[in-house]
Formats: structure tokens, sequence, C-alpha cells
């Protein structure tokens, strides 16, 4: 176990900003890990687990320890005739659990294919996409408390502790950085359980069997995950190609009186129901379980004029507004000046607050 000084960071965020940390080390394993807790480097610094870098956004220097997350293993806990519980570790890359269940009939996270980062950061910010977000399926989070030192350390987050709302959880709010995510556990279904819910994907499909002159639609666990694949690929930048991080900002979420004052001016405006968010800004103790109305932040942003329009190195993306890009040696400044001119002119037409989805350190 090597802690290396002053590492280069580029690679290792999908934003692909040129930043470094004081401190930098790797775990593998279980022991990796507990051995690290006894090092002056932990004890001494702050710290940063890091596991794919597709949701965050350095914005100096980390002037304390990053910790590559690698731990890996996925097993099958328990089953029954209609369910199954997985185990997977944190370092896990997401999509790799994704395919493990596909290719074994298990129903449940096929509309979350292909959404980058690793299996820990997952609970962290509730992942969704196409109808389906990971609190549908989880079970519970095992993770280590990082200020009480080696002994009494595990603990087990049952889902309703995690206090999960749109794009949030505990870990985000309360319990920020006090909690390394070890591991979670998933309950699927081995009974056929589709959601299609979401038009953007329903239509997808249908197009497709109407292409094969099929008038049946025995869309299959893999039909489902390949179409959202398809769809992922045609409107989100890969982050190989173009340096991002996936959604830049989250979708807004207004009470009823809001939506009408907006909708008189703006009669075109799409918005969408959805339960169980958490009011723009609130803290998680003040969680909201009441039906509030989504408006697509993309939408905002892409009447303010910013779809597509590129500022020196940084851009927002032409086919999904709600992406920031990298056209390549973009610093930190560039990315941050672009976010809070989006911010101040969706504020100015809408009276609406963005809010960052990626995590700004
Ligand atoms: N829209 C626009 N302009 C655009 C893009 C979208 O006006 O450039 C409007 C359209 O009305 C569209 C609506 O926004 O119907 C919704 O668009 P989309 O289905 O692309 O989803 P989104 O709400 O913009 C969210 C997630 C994505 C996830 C998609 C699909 C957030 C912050 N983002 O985006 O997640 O893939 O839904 O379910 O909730 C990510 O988190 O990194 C991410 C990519």
């Amino acid at each position: 176990m090597e802690i290396h000084k002053d590492y280069d960071l580029t690679k290792l965020n999908t934003f692909g900003i040129s930043v470094s940390a004081k401190f930098f080390i790797e775990i593998h394993d279980k022991t990796d890990l507990e051995n690290l807790f006894d090092t002056p480097e932990f004890k001494n610094n702050k710290k940063l687990f890091l596991g794919g870098g597709s949701n965050i956004l350095f914005t100096k220097n980390f002037d304390g320890l990053v910790v590559l997350n690698k731990l890996k293993g996925i097993k099958i806990l328990s089953e029954s005739s209609t369910d199954v519980v997985i185990h997977a570790m944190s370092g896990e890359i997401w999509h790799d659990l994704v395919i493990f269940a596909v290719e074994r009939g298990y129903w449940g996270i096929e509309n979350l294919s292909l959404i980058p980062g690793t299996v820990g950061a997952a609970p962290m910010q509730n992942i969704g996409a196409y109808g389906a977000e990971l609190r549908d399926v989880l079970e519970s989070v095992e993770a280590y408390d990082l200020e009480s030192g080696k002994e009494n350390k595990k603990k087990v987050f049952s889902r309703e502790e995690c206090l999960f709302g749109y794009r949030d959880s505990i870990f985000k709010n309360e319990l920020k950085d006090k909690y390394f995510i070890f591991a979670i556990t998933l309950k699927l279904s081995k009974v056929e359980k589709k959601n299609i819910s979401y038009k953007i994907l329903r239509e997808y499909l249908e197009n497709l069997y109407a292409q094969t002159g099929n008038k049946i639609v025995p869309y299959s666990l893999k039909d489902i995950s390949d179409a959202v694949g398809a769809i992922r690929k045609s409107k989100l930048p890969d982050p190989a190609i173009i340096p991002n991080a996936g959604s830049f900002f989250k979708n807004i979420f207004v009470e009823e009186e809001k939506l009408n004052e907006l909708l008189k001016i703006y009669p075109n405006m799409p918005y969408f129901e959805e339960k169980n968010g958490r009011k723009n800004g609130s803290k998680a103790s003040v969680f909201i379980a009441s039906v509030f109305k989504k408006i697509p932040a993309a939408w905002l942003i892409e009447q303010c004029g910013w779809k597509g329009k590129r500022i020196g190195n940084v851009g927002v993306h032409n086919m999904q507004a709600l992406v920031l890009v990298n056209y390549g040696g973009a610093t930190e400044e560039e990315v941050k000046n672009l976010a809070e001119s989006i911010i101040a002119d969706v504020k100015n037409k809408f009276g609406l607050v963005l809010i960052p989805e990626v995590n700004l350190i």
C-alpha cells in the first residue's frame, strides 16, 4: 500500500480538470481500507473517496488525501423463486453490476444502464434515469464511520435510513464526509417487471418494433437495457471523447403555485410529476414527502440560449443542455464561470435557482 504525494488527478475526473492531490492512495480490499485508517496521512488530513470521478468538479488542488476505491466483488446473497438479493462492493463499475443483472435475468436496474461511476457513488445521490431510481431496489448500504476509529466502525443503513430524495441522500447531507460506502445490497426481481413509463424510452422501443413490422412488443430485459444505452449515447457526450460529468445541474422542483405562474408566461414549458422530491435547497432533515412538479433544467437553460454555446474551452452540450463539457484544457475557473453565468441567466428569466448536481470539491 503506497501513499503517493502531489498526485495528478487529471485522468481520475471525467471533466478532465488538471488538479493534484496532496496525498493519494488506491485501495483494493478491506485490509487496505482498514490499514489506511491507521496511517498518519489518513488521521491528519481531510479525505476524498473517489470512484469513477464522473460526478465531480475539482475547483482547486485537493489539500488532503484522495482514496481511489477499487474494492471489487459482486455476489448473490440469497434468492427465492421471485427475488434475488445481490451484494456489490462499492468500487465496482455501476454498469458492470447492470450487466451482471441483465445477463442473469434479474429485473430492476436495466433502466439505469450505462450510468457512469461506481456502485459506491450510486446511493450517495440515489442515481436515477428513465423512470427508475436506485431507491426502488436498494435494500441496504454498508458504510464505515470515518471518525470513530477502526472499532465498531461498520454500520448498515436500511433504505429508509438513507433518506433518499431526488439525486439526494443522507450521505450528501447530514452525514456528508462522515461515512465511506463499502458495499450495497439490492433486491432484484426474477419475475418480469418492466418499467417503460418514461416517454422517451417507451417511444424508442415502440419505434424499434414498428420498424421490424412486429405487432406484439415483447421487450426483453436486454432490449430495455440496450434501448437505454442507445438513448444515452445519442444524447450524452462520451467523457472519453469530450470530458464532462453528466448532468451538471439538478432538475427543479416547484410548488403548484409557482408552476402555474410560469405556465401563464410559458404555456409550452414541460413539467413532470415526481413523488418524494426534496424541495430545492431544503435540508435532508426537512424531508418533504409531498408532490412537487419537476421542471427540466435543460429546458430552462435552452430557453436562455445556452444550448450548444461554447466559451473558450468550455461549453453547453448541443444535444442535452444539462451537460457542460470540456473541449480540452478547460480550467476549473472556466467551468465555474460558465456555470455561474447559466445560473444567473436562468434566475433572471424564470426566478428559479439552478443547483449543481455535480459535487464541487
Ligand atoms: N430538454 C430540453 N432541452 C434539452 C434536453 C432536455 O428542453 O437539451 C427537456 C425536454 O422537455 C425533455 C426533458 O427536458 O423531455 C427531459 O429530458 P431528458 O429525458 O433528457 O432528462 P433530464 O431530466 O434532462 C435526467 C437526468 C439524467 C438522466 C435523464 C434520463 C437529472 C439531473 N438528470 O435528465 O441523468 O439520464 O433524466 O432519465 O436528473 C446524470 O445524472 O448525469 C444524468 C445524465
